[in-house]
């Protein structure tokens, strides 16, 4: 049975997926094109920097270096408005049930998260404590679909890569679950998580027995 479990963070514990669209929304606005709800779909689970490559081939713009580290500063600050007016009232419904049921029953959790700022969103909603390990953007070079983020989360907790089941809202970490040979969680659209070996469209249909299940 799964003696592990990994959580990404945007999207799946914190619906931090609508700010990281609005400031990106507010760039392209800026720079004057439209970024829609289904081009952010691209932008789940990809790094700050590939994010802005994306967002720039879309506007068709080309950046100096200089330019380009000003947008992705300008982007973040953006964002982290946004994340300073969080409190636990964001967590995702039903998200502490499953943290607090899985820490009963002493199974190890880590995040696996792209993010940079995801130790100072946990803390923010006051569920830092839930996680005996952080994997986040400062501490991966590899990003998801790459596995790295998840073997780094299940080699943390000292549990085999097999052994680790992960919650993911992004194809990209759906796949980077599925390369990692862990079991994947899709958390949301099951047509864009098709690839995922269980779907729930959020936490509220996550229920104690299936936990059980996995677990046994
Ligand atoms: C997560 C989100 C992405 C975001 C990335 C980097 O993976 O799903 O949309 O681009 O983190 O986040 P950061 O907070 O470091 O800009
Ligand atoms: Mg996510």
């Amino acid at each position: 049975g799964v003696k592990a479990f990994i959580f990404d963070l945007d999207g799946v514990i914190v619906d931090t997926a609508k700010y990281h669209y609005l400031a990106w929304k507010n760039l392209a606005n800026q720079l004057g094109f439209e970024f829609t709800l289904e081009q952010n779909e691209l932008f789940k689970g990809v790094s700050r920097r590939r994010c802005l490559e994306i967002l720039l081939d879309i506007g068709n713009f080309t950046a100096s270096t200089e330019q380009f580290e000003r947008w992705l500063i300008e982007k973040n600050e953006d964002y982290l408005a946004y994340i300073e007016k969080m409190d636990s009232s964001e967590i995702l419904p039903d998200v502490p049930k499953v943290l607090s049921y899985l820490k009963s029953k002493g199974i190890p959790l880590a995040l696996g998260s792209a993010s940079k700022n995801a130790k100072a969103i946990l803390e923010k909603v006051s569920l830092l404590p839930y996680f005996d390990s952080l994997v986040d953007g400062n501490s991966v070079t590899k990003a998801k679909p790459n596995p790295e983020v998840f073997l780094i989360g299940a080699s943390n907790l000292g549990v085999s890569p097999e052994d680790c089941a992960v919650f993911e809202d992004a194809l990209a970490g759906i796949e980077a679950a599925n390369n990692a040979e862990m079991v994947s969680i899709g958390i949301g659209d099951k047509k864009i998580l098709s690839e995922a070996d269980y779907n729930f469209n959020d936490f509220t249909e996550i229920d104690i027995n299936f936990l059980d299940r996995l677990i046994s």
